[in-house]
């Protein structure tokens, strides 16, 4: 089993881009078992402090655990900037040596840093990701001579939950956020939102073809079945009748019908819990 945890339901563009890529080994990521878990109750994450998204964090990684997962993936952007760290250098040394939590930073940095070319790169996050500069700090670890340049959009996450991609309000908000980042003249530019993918085709028209933005789900889900093939220690078994499970921390109504636009398949297995 193979937890996937978000503060919602934006995390259902990395699992989207999990169950859509083709290969792993002899096994599809489609063959293995996975649970989704959004603390929809609790989000959203971007404007709280480090304490509080490490309490709920490590709440949500404690639940997938009791659910018989043996490696996570931490979806959310905010969660893997203010949490992931002391999860792994802390929490699960003492506690839970066998198993594995991940997160979405390191893919996507490593995605950018293998383009030489590469100088100038920016990064639309939440404010609590922006502020946590844990982007720019693994951007500066692997490549320490870029020019790294950060922009907080606190708007995007509820303008994309309302379902307003196209509304001209929206346009209009997102320009002025990618403004700043444009006259930096960056080269790239990390979606570091579980969001903002929906917002890809009007993004890469403010930014124009010439900056390389790469879809978050993607580059996860590649870096995900790499992880598989590399760590057969974690013993996780790919199965033929794979089944993605749903829990949600509010509301079960909302959570379908919102989930199913932003994962454009039908979820029958949710269930309410409490971390
Ligand atoms: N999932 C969050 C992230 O990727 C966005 C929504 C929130 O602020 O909780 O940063």
């Amino acid at each position: 089993m193979i937890g996937i945890f978000d503060s919602g339901l934006g995390g259902l563009t990395i699992l989207k881009s999990i169950l859509n890529v083709e290969t792993h080994g002899h096994a599809s990521l489609r063959n293995y078992d996975y649970i989704y878990l959004g603390d929809n109750a609790r989000a959203p994450y971007g404007n709280k402090s480090q304490a509080a998204i490490y309490q709920y964090t490590r709440e949500a990684v404690d639940f997938l655990f009791s659910r018989h997962c043996r490696l996570i993936i931490l979806a959310c952007n905010t969660a893997s900037s203010e949490a992931l760290r002391k999860i792994q250098q802390e929490y699960l040394p003492e506690h839970h040596p066998e198993k594995r939590v991940l997160g979405v930073i390191r893919p996507l940095v490593e995605e950018i840093t293998k383009h030489a070319k590469i100088q100038r790169v920016g990064i639309l996050g939440t404010r609590a990701t922006v502020e946590s500069n844990a982007y720019l700090t693994e951007l500066r670890n692997l490549k320490p001579r870029l020019e790294i340049f950060q922009q907080a959009a606190p708007l995007l996450v509820p303008l994309i939950e309302e379902g307003w991609l196209s509304r001209p309000e929206t346009a209009m908000i997102l320009k002025k956020y990618l403004r700043p980042l444009k006259q930096k003249q960056v080269q790239a530019l990390i979606l570091a939102c579980t969001h903002y993918p929906f917002l890809l085709p009007q993004i890469l028209r403010i930014m124009t073809k010439r900056v390389f933005v790469p879809n978050p789900g993607e580059v996860v889900a590649k870096s995900l079945a790499d992880y598989l093939e590399r760590h057969p220690e974690l013993a996780l078994q790919a199965t033929q009748n794979p089944r993605v499970q749903f829990c949600t921390t509010d509301d079960t109504t909302a959570f379908k019908q919102l989930g199913e636009k932003f994962l454009k398949q039908e979820m029958s297995n949710i269930e309410k819990v409490i971390l």
